[in-house]
């Protein structure tokens, strides 16, 4: 008997407390930065009952996820090119048998994700925001977790739940946060801060190592993004000379940068 081959993948979830902060804009633009960096990298939209991954990136895919799910077609079929030279596994619009976690539901999510990681340097899992069984299970199934959070007071408290609970149920030591919609440099670095410090305070006390959030990079709110989502176009393709395309190429050097030591 041979052993099983290595696995080389590394998946992330990209997840976060409060919805509409930018995950789904983070994720393909994350995906198209890694993909210029050389990484093979492919985008599974796993907020399965509000999908809108394809919206976002202009595809009409024929076949999704749940095709494969129910077994009509063949995994391979359902993965797509995106423009940014990255692969998608799109779950389709209006799934919602899928915004609960039935133990079908689970297994089918878990096979797909231990079917295509070998086949890539990097999964990205796009997920649902909010602490539901769907997102949370979704979440458990990465090595890493980036949470995306705005500056607002609404999204900080609720990237702070989720972080709690991905620390106590998940044993989450270490999470990568992404600022995105700052409205001046240096943000992100004091939104870390301050979600640190109430981790140390009120989560880490009762845990044997403490929650550490690593800063993979902040995103200025600029209305490039809002024209690129318009238009159906990926921001980094469209605009790659907007700062939000240069933020977010400088997170994807900085998660490879923490990888490598
Ligand atoms: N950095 C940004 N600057 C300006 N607008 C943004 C930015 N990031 C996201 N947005 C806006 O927020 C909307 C929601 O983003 P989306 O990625 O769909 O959020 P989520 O996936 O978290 O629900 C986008 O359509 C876009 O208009
Ligand atoms: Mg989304």
């Amino acid at each position: 008997m041979t052993a099983p081959a290595p696995r080389r993948s590394r998946i992330t979830a990209v997840t976060s407390g409060k919805g509409g902060v930018g995950k789904t804009f983070v994720a393909a633009n994350l995906a198209a930065a890694l993909a210029r960096l050389g990484q093979k990298v492919l985008v599974l939209d796993a907020d399965l009952g509000l999908a809108n991954l394809d919206v976002v990136l202009n595809l009409f895919p024929k076949i999704t996820l749940h095709d494969v799910f129910t077994g009509r077609h063949a995994l391979q079929e359902a993965i797509l090119p995106a423009p940014g030279g990255f692969s998608v596994l799109l779950a389709g619009s209006g799934m919602v048998e899928y915004s609960r976690m039935t133990p079908e539901v689970r297994e089918q999510l878990q096979k797909v994700i231990d079917e295509v990681a070998p086949r890539y340097d990097r999964v990205l899992l796009d997920t649902g925001a909010g602490i539901s069984d769907v997102v949370l299970y979704t979440v458990s199934l990465a090595d890493d977790v980036l949470v995306v959070a705005t500056p607002e007071p609404t999204s900080l408290t609720d990237a702070y739940a989720t972080i709690k609970v991905l620390a106590t149920t998940q044993g989450r030591r270490e999470i990568q946060l992404l600022v995105n919609q700052v409205r001046r440099p240096g943000e992100g670095r004091s939104v870390r801060a301050q979600l640190q410090q109430v981790l140390d305070r009120y989560v880490s006390p009762s845990l044997e190592t403490g929650v550490r959030l690593t800063l993979v990079g902040e995103v200025p709110a600029d209305g490039a993004v809002r024209e690129a989502v318009q238009r159906r176009q990926l921001l980094l393709q469209s605009q790659p000379g907007a700062l939000a395309s240069q933020a977010v190429v400088a997170a994807a050097t900085r998660l490879l940068d923490m990888e490598s030591t």
